[in-house]
């Protein structure tokens, strides 16, 4: 099952939630539990593939949107936030896979190994902490300025990667393809 979503670029943090008929939820991460208790469908859950335009989406913004029951957030860098991930020792890293499905074979957890390919500011996550599965806040969260999980701690930097807390691994890059004019193929 696919399906194509739209970025409107005069908003800067979504939730699209990913209907048959591409319906939009404007809202934060934050609402990811309020939207469990609404029980989405078997059909919304099962949706196994997205098409998402990303060219709209701001430098310092993040998007998120639903695949296959989960939230997937794809964050537009600054060159900063590239700089500081570009700057980390991969010895300083607890955890050294770039969990990156897309390559081919195991890789490193080295800032270029976890961007969209040809789009070095676009990081495409899985939203869900590597600890037990909460959903982690964005935009500049936690104390390596990128994304903090407040169920028990953990902290990811600007690339993803677990730095502090008992997350055990990176949030996970899903299975995509790029083409051009950037739109992204998810799942
Ligand atoms: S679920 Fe994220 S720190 Fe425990």
């Amino acid at each position: 099952m696919e399906n194509d979503v739209s970025i409107n670029p005069a908003r800067r943090d979504f939730l699209y939630y990913a209907t048959a008929g591409a319906g939009t939820v404007a809202v934060g991460a934050a609402i990811w539990p309020l939207i469990n208790q609404m029980n989405p469908s078997a059909d919304v859950l099962a949706l196994s593939s997205i098409r998402v335009d990303v060219s709209g989406v701001e430098p310092g913004t993040q998007l998120t949107i639903m695949l296959s029951g989960k939230p997937v957030f794809i964050r537009h860098r600054t060159e900063e936030e590239i700089n500081q991930a570009r700057s980390e020792e991969l010895s300083d890293l607890p955890d050294t896979s770039a969990r990156n499905p897309n390559l081919v074979g195991e890789d490193t957890a080295a800032d270029e190994n976890r961007v969209v390919p040809g789009h070095d500011a676009f990081l495409v996550m899985i939203g869900v902490c590597t600890h037990l599965g909460c959903v982690p806040l964005g935009n500049g969260a936690g104390d390596f300025g990128g994304w903090f999980c407040p169920c028990h701690g953990s902290h990811y930097d600007t690339a993803g990667r677990i730095r502090k807390g008992p997350a055990p691994e990176n949030l996970h890059i899903p299975v995509m393809s790029v083409s051009d004019g950037l739109v992204l193929t998810l799942g």
